[in-house]
């Protein structure tokens, strides 16, 4: 382990802290436990085991496919190589048609060892979000692009770029906050309606092609390493942080955690006006 493993492990309260502090936090998405020990022990706050992983580890051009089995095989193998990082589990697609059927899926995933669950939507999403708070299991918001909407999105588009999408995308996330979601995941919006998001919410907003104004950034472990699957046009606010690392994997981890604490990533060149 680095020299950088953490005495106490990460929670949300630490999350809030960051934000109140205004130090930005930096999050990466993870699958098994070699990974997740790495990313943990090098300074990364947040790892998502995320629905994501249908296509970076599966093949599939969605996430679509991707089951509640696939995610509690994947945050138990997460689980087990963590070493202090708050561990958010994705709720993968239609395993939260309804409030009921969002806790039995979130509670499967809590008991497996996720600190969070993350659900994308937005204000149709205020009465589970409600009663998962309710009952102990912190939520994230995922906002902006959706992966799980490609198909009503006609694609992986930028969002909230006209003024009604975008004011209706505040009101929202508000609605959200006040349902007693946690923490906000923003992607694939212009810098400054995630300027506004991030000022305008009390709980930390995490952000990928959001600007570098939100409290954490997140990215794809394989974009940031540069193995992004041929079949993924890569996304613009994507780096690849290998090239400048002097030590491998663990090197290029270290550096995407400080140039995210930093603010030196994302660059103006990673976001969308
Ligand atoms: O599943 C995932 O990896 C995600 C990130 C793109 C934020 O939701």
């Amino acid at each position: 382990m680095s020299s950088q493993s953490r005495q106490s492990p990460i929670s949300i309260n630490t999350l809030a802290a960051r934000k109140r502090n205004g130090q930005k936090f930096a999050c990466l998405t993870a699958y098994d436990a070699l990974f997740a020990e790495l990313i943990s022990s090098s300074g990364i706050e947040v790892m998502l085991v995320g629905d994501s992983l249908g296509m970076v580890l599966q093949g599939h051009d969605s996430t679509l496919p991707v089951t509640l089995d696939d995610m509690e095989y994947h945050m138990n193998c997460v689980r087990r190589g963590n070493q202090g990082s708050l561990i958010m589990a994705d709720l993968p697609f239609m395993s939260y048609a309804s409030a009921t059927q969002s806790l039995e899926s979130a509670a499967a995933l809590m008991r497996c060892g996720a600190h969070m669950v993350k659900l994308e939507g937005g204000a149709w999403l205020a009465e589970s979000t409600r009663l998962l708070y309710e009952r102990g299991i912190p939520v994230c918001a995922h906002m902006g692009l959706t992966p799980q909407s490609i198909n009503r999105f006609g694609g992986f588009r930028v969002q909230g770029r006209n003024p009604e999408q975008a004011s209706n995308m505040i009101d929202e996330a508000l609605i959200l906050e006040d349902s007693g979601a946690s923490v906000l995941l923003l992607e694939c919006v212009p810098t400054d309606l995630g300027k506004t998001i991030a000022n305008r919410l009390e709980i930390p907003v995490i952000g990928i092609g959001a600007g570098p104004h939100t409290d954490g950034q997140i990215m794809v472990l394989h974009d940031m390493l540069g193995v992004t699957p041929s079949s993924i046009k890569v996304p613009k606010f994507v780096k690849n942080f290998l090239p400048e690392s002097e030590d491998g994997i663990r090197g290029a981890l270290e550096a995407y955690a400080k140039a995210v604490k930093d603010g030196a990533f994302p660059g103006p060149e990673h976001c969308f006006t």
